[in-house]
């Protein structure tokens, strides 16, 4: 199956500045492959320094009309973004599978996932409440307004093509905000989608612009040097990060970071066992592991571990690796061969280091990208394993004693986004809650990301906040109205 089974109209091998699909200045593209058959899909233009500057103009001219439109009247645009997402639901969850892998069922939630952030924000936006504070004196009033924050640039990975675009585009037009995005260049389709249903929404010329281009580097040195980009919102790793940060120092941009983590999925040996596992399964195994909340490190009390364990490789053992546009696949490929050559050579590591394993271990017969759902026990806090952020199908088991260990182990590291624990205990749900250091925390779910949650990490796993009211608040300036001569 390829790209003719997705309804055409969907299917731009163009970017979009100003409100024209338009090629490179250069001419050159970028090759599009389906990971699960090694199959190019298609090509996408190569954009630059020029194209990104005429993107960030385009943007900046749209802004004043833009913002002041009435947040109702944003709000229209949106709900009618957020119908024809819905409408073409299964075209856009086909394209994610193609160029992405993910299985046909998770790329449907994706789709359902992101058009949510759509929904959302197109209600939040006509909640962008200021404050009237009480005066110091009886001849003044004081007062706070809440205004868009200006050009808002915008990066995005290729594990979520769809959702963590509208997790920051929504908001930002929702605030007044007019936007350039980059997407991932492995994933482009996906977002060039997104694109062509926003312009049939009605959504004015220039206030989505979108650079696909292989440059990073480069692409993301204008966005960092222009003073007209007020914002930077920003998901995939640390270490690009804070590259980003760095040069977004010059300009003092507001930031939003969501970077790296090393989630931590904590069994206590009260757990309900048939959650824990199923919770598990889903946590680290949903999109092959690629997920930047994904348990990394699954920390098992002693008194269940070996239940545990027993149950979890049943599970595992369960899922069926193959092209996701298969309807009975339940895990897809990685995304390409860095991926799965670091994925192998992290499971061989820990074997040396004295890991043993359980299930799995290999590449999958299935396809040059795809990697058995793996299962290691004995893995302790010092291997590289447990340290680095696998993003594969490999769950690493560490066996601990007691909560204060638990707690260590698992705040033992740079990264704080997510983390997991399952536990039937009221005492312990607190406790343990309060005590780790992450921006966001599962009790008794393997699951926390939807569009009201205030999605985000601490520590080196970024800044700011996505979805939930925050996540509009991150797209606006508060001014502070101080009004004297009041007689
Ligand atoms: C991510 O991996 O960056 C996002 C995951 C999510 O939204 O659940």
């Amino acid at each position: 199956m390829s790209m003719n089974s997705v309804n055409s109209k969907l299917v731009k091998d163009a970017g979009h500045i100003a409100g024209e699909w338009c090629q490179a200045d250069s001419g050159a593209t970028i090759a599009v492959y389906n990971p699960a058959t090694g199959e190019q899909l298609g090509q996408v233009p190569d954009m630059g320094i020029n194209e990104t500057r005429a993107a960030i103009d385009a943007a900046s001219k749209a802004l004043a009309n833009w913002s002041a439109v009435a947040p109702k009247e944003r709000a229209r645009l949106l709900r009618c973004w957020f119908d024809l997402i819905i409408e073409h639901k299964e075209d856009l969850a086909r394209l994610m599978t193609l160029e992405q892998g993910k299985p046909l069922f998770e790329t449907r939630g994706e789709v359902l996932y992101g058009a949510s952030y759509v929904e959302w924000y197109a209600e939040e936006g006509k909640r962008a409440y200021g404050k009237v504070f009480a005066a110091p004196t009886a001849d003044k009033r004081a007062l706070s307004i809440q205004q868009p924050i200006g050009v808002v640039a915008a990066i995005t990975p290729w594990n979520f093509p769809n959702a963590m675009i509208t997790r920051k585009v929504a908001p930002a037009l929702a605030a007044g905000c007019t936007v350039v995005l980059k997407p991932s260049e492995e994933t482009p389709f996906s977002a060039l989608a997104l694109m062509a249903l926003a312009e049939q929404a009605g959504i004015p010329a220039g206030v989505i612009n979108m650079i696909t281009s292989s440059q990073a580097a480069a692409v993301g040195k204008v966005l960092t040097d222009d003073s007209r980009v007020r914002k930077l919102s920003f998901t995939g790793s640390t270490r690009v990060g804070k590259l980003l940060y760095g040069q977004s120092a010059d300009t003092v941009k507001k930031l939003s970071l969501e970077l790296g983590g090393n989630a931590p999925f904590i069994v206590f040996d009260d757990a309900d066992l048939d959650a824990a596992v199923a919770g598990a399964v889903i946590s680290k195994f949903r999109n092959a592991g690629q997920t930047c909340v994904c348990a990394n490190r699954i920390l098992v009390q002693d008194g269940i571990h070996d239940a545990f364990v027993a149950r979890f490789k049943q599970a595992v053992e369960q899922l069926v690796v193959g092209n996701g546009l298969d309807d009975s696949s339940t895990l897809g490929p990685v995304i390409n061969q860095a991926a799965i050559d670091k994925i192998a050579g992290m499971v061989d590591k820990a074997q040396s280091e004295g890991a043993s394993l359980v299930t799995g271990g290999q590449r999958h017969p299935a396809g040059e990208l795809f990697f058995a759902p793996t299962i290691l026990t004995g893995v302790t806090q010092q291997m590289e394993i447990a340290r680095q952020e696998i993003f594969g199908p490999v769950a690493p088991v560490i066996r601990f004693k007691d909560d204060a260990e638990a707690i260590a182990i698992a705040n033992d590291t740079p990264y704080g986004l997510a983390a997991y624990f399952f536990t039937e205990s009221h005492s312990r749900i607190w406790k343990v809650a309060e005590a780790l250091e992450y921006g966001m925390v599962g009790i008794n779910e393997g699951i926390l990301s939807n569009e009201i949650a205030p999605f985000g990490g601490v520590k080196e796993s970024g800044l700011g906040r996505e979805g939930s009211s925050q996540g509009l608040e991150d797209y606006m300036e508060t001014k502070y109205l101080c009004m004297g001569g009041i007689r």
